[in-house]
């Protein structure tokens, strides 16, 4: 009785639902996919609203008289608090449903106040902001489908036609300019039919919108044999319904887009073909592949889509990294780093992780920390340390973080593997490094500082690429004065001049640590140690001294055989260097800038360095005159999590 009148109720429900999404004269589809609000607020409101509202009448006035009005990009970057945004309408939505559905996700959008980025996906459109460029993001964590449970009648039929034309619009929408289709399929000899829209963002590239749309495809099958699903993520939108949602006179004749290309037809023909061997082959890729989507699917599935909203890490119990660590045993201890200890940790699935144990009191800095680690465990790049999780009820919070089997390059660089890493791997080193730096200051949605750059926080994975560690718990970018307060973090010898001296914190910090680094790795030489004689120096007065009088080759560690590098490299790689370390910190190059000018396009002189200032001489003229709100809030002692920790 009850699951019956349930039945009706909910048959009634999708009634109302469908009529209501029936194609009309007029309808900009505004059914709420999916929205997100970053947790970050700006920091100058006055200047984000500004940027805000102009870039919103920007997209308003490309959509209305542009050329293209389906699909506008705009920002407004003059001041602090940039805003980029983008809007994008179903091609088959008249411009003035296209207009009606943008005004409304503008005024679902601002429900968001003062959030730096934010997201709204409609059926009909999507709009979404951020305080960077996202324009080439194509697919991102967060991806996901929305299914009707609603299960269509013929569903055998239904699921085969819907399967091959997903496959299908997955293989043309990327070879289609403007990245759009509508098609429309017969199901059951035309009982029935089929509707789908496939669309990517017309500012990725044809593969980035291919990579998007195949991790939709997967989504979306899992709807079937349901009666309507869609596929949202970054940069593309799938649709299929068994209703009509957009008038027939609007598909796109995507036949000459599948030839050549496998298209699903195909790869059944191709897979009768192969062999045995073949058949077993496609057999284990699907269980892989199965076991891999359903480890997927059994992960935390964070509301993500870009920067807007931060996926929280995984959360282990403190019993469990205690048995990991036996007990953080000395035996397990891998080193101290500049926040803990860390202990080499094996978790009941066998893996090997690094485990950090920080040394803070945990239960006063909870609340900041909890927003950090969700913000770091968000940080991927295949040049920095990935954070799997923490854990954080128990005596101690704990970081648990991937292992890195060959430890430091300061190990590499003067511990017991010293001498043993040859050129290219140095130059390897010093340009993964330099990238890693660069995602953190520009490609990640809010700027990461790591300030404290150092040869023991380069990590060295199997083929000696470098991973930058302890960037975790680095402030952000402080965009506000309350924030620039921050106790010295850095390490001697590897400061920023500025920053020791003042207190003053850009990510020009991280381009002067940079810089003697990668002097250290050049020259084997440790940038604090000022015992090479006749006249004591440091590494980058040395470093200076020979660059100015040419000699710089003199400089390159005599482990490392001439035969492997050329002048010209070692050249540009001390230039570079010496670039990073000048005064003031407008001068230094940006970390994107140094991954430039350190690849060979970049021609060398075209930038020649200037001679950098030196921590421990008389000579600090650039700085001297710089502010005295600085010095004041250097000395100002606060409670938060980095300043406990930092040393
Ligand atoms: C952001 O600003 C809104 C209103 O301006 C406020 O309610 C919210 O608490 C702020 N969030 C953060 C994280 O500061
Ligand atoms: C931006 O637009 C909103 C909504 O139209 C308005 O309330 C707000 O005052 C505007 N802010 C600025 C700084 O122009
Ligand atoms: C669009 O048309 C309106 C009204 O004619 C005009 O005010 C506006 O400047 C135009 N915008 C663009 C981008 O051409
Ligand atoms: C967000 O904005 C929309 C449109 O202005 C409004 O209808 C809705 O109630 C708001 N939602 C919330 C949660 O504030
Ligand atoms: C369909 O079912 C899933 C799982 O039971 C649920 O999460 C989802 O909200 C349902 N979708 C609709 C449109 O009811
Ligand atoms: C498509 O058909 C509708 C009526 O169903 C008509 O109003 C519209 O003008 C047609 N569009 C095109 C491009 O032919």
């Amino acid at each position: 009785m009850n699951k019956c009148s349930r039945l009706l109720w909910s048959s009634m429900v999708m009634i109302i639902i469908t009529l209501m999404f029936q194609p009309s004269r007029s309808d900009p589809q505004i059914n709420l996919l999916n929205k997100g609000c970053s947790q970050y607020n700006a920091s100058n409101q006055i200047n984000f609203f500004n940027n805000l509202n102009d870039t919103f009448a920007d997209l308003k006035s490309q959509l209305t008289n542009g050329s293209n009005n389906h699909f506008a990009t705009a920002e407004q970057a003059r001041s602090s608090d940039p805003v980029y945004a983008m809007v994008q309408c179903r091609n088959y939505l008249s411009s003035a449903d296209c207009v009606a559905c943008y005004d409304a996700a503008v005024s679902q959008i601002r429900n968001c106040s003062a959030a730096n980025g934010a997201r709204v996906i409609y059926d009909g459109c999507f709009l979404r902001y951020e305080s960077n460029s996202f324009y080439d993001q194509t697919t991102l964590p967060g991806n996901v489908q929305i299914c009707s449970n609603r299960t269509v009648s013929q569903a055998s039929a239904f699921d085969a036609v819907a399967r091959t034309l997903l496959n299908d619009l997955e293989l043309a929408t990327p070879k289609i300019n403007g990245y759009f289709a509508a098609v429309k399929r017969d199901v059951d000899g035309g009982t029935s039919s089929i509707y789908v829209v496939a669309q990517c963002a017309e500012t990725i590239s044809e593969t980035g919108c291919a990579d998007c749309l195949t991790v939709a495809n997967g989504n979306i099958e899992s709807c079937l044999p349901d009666g309507d699903g869609r596929a949202i993520d970054a940069a593309c939108f799938l649709r299929y319904s068994d209703t009509s949602f957009f008038a027939d006179n609007q598909t796109t004749n995507i036949a000459s887009f599948l030839e050549g290309g496998s298209s699903s037809k195909n790869r059944y023909i191709i897979g009768g073909v192969v062999g045995g061997i073949g058949l077993l082959l496609i057999f284990l890729a699907l269980l892989i592949w199965y076991q891999y989507s359903r480890k997927r699917k059994a992960s935390p599935r964070g509301n993500v889509l870009g920067g807007t909203d931060l996926q929280g890490p995984v959360m282990y119990t403190y019993k469990d990294l205690k048995n990991a660590t036996d007990n953080f045993s000395e035996q397990r201890k891998l080193g101290e780093g500049g926040f803990g200890e860390v202990y080499m940790g094996t978790l009941k699935s066998g893996n090997v992780v690094a485990v950090k144990k920080l040394s803070v009191n945990s239960s006063r800095v909870k609340t900041e920390f909890d927003s950090e680690i969700r913000l770091i465990s968000n940080v991927h790049h295949r040049n920095v340390t990935r954070l799997l999780g923490c854990s954080m009820r128990g005596p101690d919070l704990l970081l648990v973080y991937e292992y890195m089997a060959n430890g430091s390059l300061e190990r590499y660089l003067y511990g017991d593997k010293q001498g043993s890493l040859n050129w290219k791997q140095r130059y390897r080193i010093i340009f993964g490094t330099a990238r890693g730096l660069a995602y953190l200051h520009d490609q990640f949605h809010v700027r990461i500082i790591h300030r404290d750059i150092k040869s023991s926080n380069i990590l060295l994975d199997d083929e000696f690429l470098p991973k930058i560690a302890d960037f975790g718990l680095a402030r952000l970018l402080p965009d506000d004065r309350t924030h620039l307060s921050t106790k010295f973090a850095g390490t001697l010898g590897y400061t920023a001049p500025e920053y020791a001296l003042h207190g003053q914190l850009t990510e020009k910090v991280d381009t002067y640590s940079f810089g003697i680094v990668a002097l250290e790795i050049v020259s084997g030489r440790r940038s604090g140690d000022m015992t090479i004689e006749p006249n004591a120096e440091y590494l980058l007065q040395q470093a200076w001294k020979l660059y100015e009088s040419n000699m710089h080759l003199t400089l390159v560690d005599e482990t490392i055989d001439p035969n492997e590098y050329t002048p010209e490299e070692v050249k540009r790689v001390i230039e570079v260097a010496i670039s990073c370390t000048q005064s003031p910190p407008s001068l230094r190059p940006s970390m994107p800038e140094v991954v430039f000018m350190l690849s060979s396009e970049y021609p060398l002189d075209q930038r020649p360095p200037r001679r950098p200032t030196f921590m421990d001489q008389e000579n600090r003229s650039p700085l001297e005159t710089s502010t005295a709100t600085a010095d004041s809030s250097m000395s100002r002692a606060t409670d938060t999590i980095t300043d406990v920790t930092g040393r």
